[in-house]
């Protein structure tokens, strides 16, 4: 599973510009399913299965865009200033690597600040691309680029850009792959510009209209030093969704998660996060309202370039949703 998440993660695909990683997602999963289809938004939706003996139309969402930059104005001497896709922080920026969607590549550069341990400001960052003009800058107005780290494996850890949220369109690939008998009908969605909004999501639930709703997702982890106070750390497992920033999961998809969980004898954990959502919100709030939840993989530095996940962390949340989606399901 290594390789196919190295391969996801590196690819660029900054919210609105996911063709890069639907294209891969969709090379993946095309033998495994019944039905694909991309829809206006962007989203990839594979169908798998149909409903039988009171199954049920679950849709599983996982989000392809990752943050990124968008060019405003390239100056004279061919430097690019920017704004943001997303939730960029300015103290992760200075000094990384940028690449756009066209291809070209660059770092981040700042002015000179007043003391040297000030943070610099979005106004005071820009993309050095090596030009020396604006006509000879391969970047215009509207380009928009991802951050640009390759992966790195420590066994156990991996690190890289983009866990959030490539990390969980590994573990549906993976999870529609292990699924060999579900009584449900099941909407496998990779959707598009959630870190501008859950828009890819909001529109693919009102398409599918499930009867449960579940997103994979990155959440914080609170066992670095003096981090957030929380109890999800790395390595404990799939952490299961009570609530976040933007929802307060269903109880009863609460209480069927974790019931699949302590069944399968895997191990999982509860989050309670304080800010940040994710597509389970979009899908909860759909037409009339669908039961939803969230299987959340716990992980370190999220939204910086370099993120880290555990490797059993995501084994496991493969296995939970494989469980789960396997036999029937009752809420309650
Ligand atoms: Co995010
Ligand atoms: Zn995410």
């Amino acid at each position: 599973m290594k390789e196919l998440i190295r391969k996801l993660v590196e690819a660029v695909g900054p919210s609105g510009y996911e063709g890069a990683v639907r294209d891969l997602v969709r090379s993946e999963i095309s033998d495994s399913v019944g039905e694909l289809r991309v829809d206006a938004m962007g989203n990839l939706i594979a169908r798998k299965g149909q409903r039988q003996n009171g199954g049920l139309r679950i849709m599983l969402s996982a989000h392809m865009d990752e943050i990124g930059v968008m060019a405003t104005h390239i100056d004279e001497n061919g430097f690019v200033r920017f704004t943001t896709i997303g939730g960029v922080h300015p103290r992760t920026c200075f000094g990384g690597r940028v690449q756009f969607v066209n291809g070209t590549r660059g770092l981040i550069g700042g002015e000179r600040t007043d003391a040297p341990d000030k943070i610099h400001s979005f106004e005071q960052l820009f993309i050095d691309v090596g030009a020396s003009s604006r006509e000879t800058c391969p970047v215009k107005v509207g380009d928009i680029a991802a951050f640009d780290r390759p992966m790195i494996d420590l066994g156990d850890r991996l690190i890289s850009k983009a866990m959030d949220d490539r990390i969980a369109c590994a573990v549906l690939i993976e999870t529609l792959r292990a699924i060999k008998k579900s009584p449900h009908e099941l909407f496998f969605v990779f959707s598009t510009q959630e870190e501008v909004g859950l828009r890819g999501a909001t529109t693919a639930a009102y398409a599918i209209d499930p009867d449960l709703g579940i997103s994979v997702d990155v959440t914080l982890s609170g066992d670095t030093p003096k981090g957030v106070k929380m109890e999800v750390a790395l390595g404990k497992g799939p952490a299961i969704k009570v609530r976040d920033g933007g929802m307060l999961a269903d109880p009863r998809v609460v209480r069927l998660m974790v019931a699949s969980a302590e069944k399968a004898g895997l191990p999982y954990q509860l989050e309670v996060l304080e800010g940040g959502t994710t597509d389970a919100r979009a899908i909860q709030m759909a037409r009339a309202g669908v039961p939803s939840g969230c299987v959340s993989i716990p992980c370190r530095y999220v939204h910086s370039p370099s993120e880290m996940v555990d490797y059993r962390d995501v084994q496991q949340s493969v296995q939970l949703l494989t469980a789960l989606l396997s036999g029937p399901i009752a809420l309650e």
